[in-house]
């Protein structure tokens, strides 16, 4: 399928409110997708000789709710982000939290794609003698291994800089070292090529430092390819429901110091964070679990866990950045085979790894956003209820505007269950009743 351009606004008020099938036609009048792009993501598309191709011991396929988070705008570039995920609040809190960022939009930068790839030489006699006689040889192992990987160099990319690091002097391996070779891996995420040259290197270079070879595999701590994310929001766009945007703006300023100070809620505070990468992630078929590793041992890079995004009061507004390693790729992996994984590409117009990164980075802050701003007014137990109403509502029946009447009753009555949500589905059917106002608008 060729590429879609990017959308004319992603600013879709209300698509929440609408059907699947409106808002796929909403998506195709945007010329977000071609009418046959989305049998890519209809039930049952990823077909089972595929899925029993992908891994072994295949006995079906198991699908995820795929959706758009809309109102982004990063880097100038109007943005529909594609969602795979179970969490009823995710696109909500993402599209809400990209609507207030909107005057400003969301302002990216993102590192060189280098990946790390670690040899693990045990039982070096001298270490300093050995460490030293690699990093003598360091411009032979990098020739070498620019020669084993000529495709990646002919695009630009290819192994940057190799050094070395003693991580043990004696003790039951010995003396031990790790030689870490930077390999620049473009588009691709680029475990498979790094690991590649690992195997293929480690005998050499455990033979110039005196030792055995150990381990040869990539590190998931990929502190040389992150992005970083910004946005800035005025208190007008903060304000809720009965609170205050200056007083919105202290609170999640406050939230972000707690944050800073404890990693008991550096964690929660990340996961609301991860919420919208993950998502991204799973979407556009990324290895979503290293990304998770890697952005929880970068938090942890100072020796104490801490947040990977911090917001900071303005004159007027709220501050915030986000900075975290991005392993992704758009090319290889499941993207060969995973029809939705490459639709969700073309959704959001991210044909380069780079750009990947930057929509995964802004989901990330927008979500984590929309968390802090629930958490320092109403709490978020308001807002999920909410959403689970209106699950509850369609699971009973109801469509269109009765999703937003049956979910209203429901949360009028405190009383968020199937049965009654089946009950008040049936009654609003044989009665006419005025419309009710659904929640905040998206
Ligand atoms: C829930 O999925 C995520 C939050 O716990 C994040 C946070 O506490 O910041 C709401």
């Amino acid at each position: 399928m060729s590429s879609p351009p990017s959308p004319r606004s992603s600013r879709l008020t209300g698509f929440y409110r609408l059907g699947v099938a409106e808002r796929r036609r909403r998506l195709l009048e945007l010329g977000a997708l071609s009418a046959d792009g989305f049998a890519a993501i209809d039930p049952g598309a990823l077909p089972l000789d595929v899925a029993d191709g992908m891994i072994e011991n295949v006995v079906g396929t198991y699908a995820l709710p795929f959706a758009v988070a809309v109102n982004f705008c990063i880097d100038d570039v109007e943005t529909l982000i594609p969602m795979a995920v179970e969490e009823p609040s995710v696109v909500a809190a993402a599209s809400n939290a990209a609507r207030m960022t909107r005057p400003r939009g969301f302002r990216t930068v993102v590192s060189a794609p280098v990946m790390i790839g670690q040899i693990q030489i045990t039982h070096v006699a001298d270490v300093d003698a050995g460490a030293a006689r690699l990093c003598a040889a360091a411009e032979e192992v990098l020739a070498d291994a620019r020669r084993l990987v000529p495709r990646l160099a002919e695009r630009g990319g290819g192994p940057v800089s190799f050094d070395v690091r003693i991580l043990a002097r004696a003790g039951l391996d010995g003396g031990v070292i790790v030689a870490h070779i930077h390999v620049d891996c473009r588009d691709a995420m680029g475990a498979n090529l790094v690991n590649t040259l690992c195997e293929a290197l480690a005998d050499r270079v455990a033979k110039l430092a005196g030792g055995r070879p150990g381990l040869r595999i990539l590190s998931n701590l990929t502190d040389g390819r992150t992005v970083t994310v910004r946005c800035s929001i005025d208190d007008a766009q903060l304000a809720s429901e009965g609170a205050d945007g200056a007083d919105v703006r202290r609170a999640i300023a406050a939230a972000s110091r707690f944050a800073e100070l404890d990693p008991y809620r550096a964690c929660t505070h990340n996961k609301g964070i991860m919420n919208g990468v993950d998502a991204v992630l799973v979407a556009t078929g990324q290895d979503w679990r290293a990304v998770e590793a890697g952005a929880h041992a970068f938090a942890a890079r100072t020796g104490i866990y801490g947040p990977l995004a911090v917001w900071r009061e303005r004159a007027g507004g709220l501050d915030g950045e986000l900075l975290m390693p991005l392993a992704v790729g758009t090319v290889g992996g499941a993207l060969h085979v995973h029809p939705g994984a490459r639709l969700a590409l073309d959704l959001a117009g991210a044909h380069t790894a780079d750009r990947l990164a930057a929509l995964c980075g802004a989901a990330g802050i927008a979500t984590n956003l929309a968390a802090l701003r629930a958490l320092a007014t109403e709490g978020i137990q308001r807002g999920h209820m909410a959403l689970h109403a209106r699950g509850l509502a369609r699971a009973a029946g109801a469509t269109g505007d009765l999703v937003d009447r049956v979910a209203a009753e429901l949360s009028a009555l405190g009383d968020v269950k199937a049965d009654r949500a089946r009950e008040v589905f049936a009654r609003l059917c044989s009665v006419a009743l005025p419309g009710i106002p659904g929640g905040e608008p998206r």
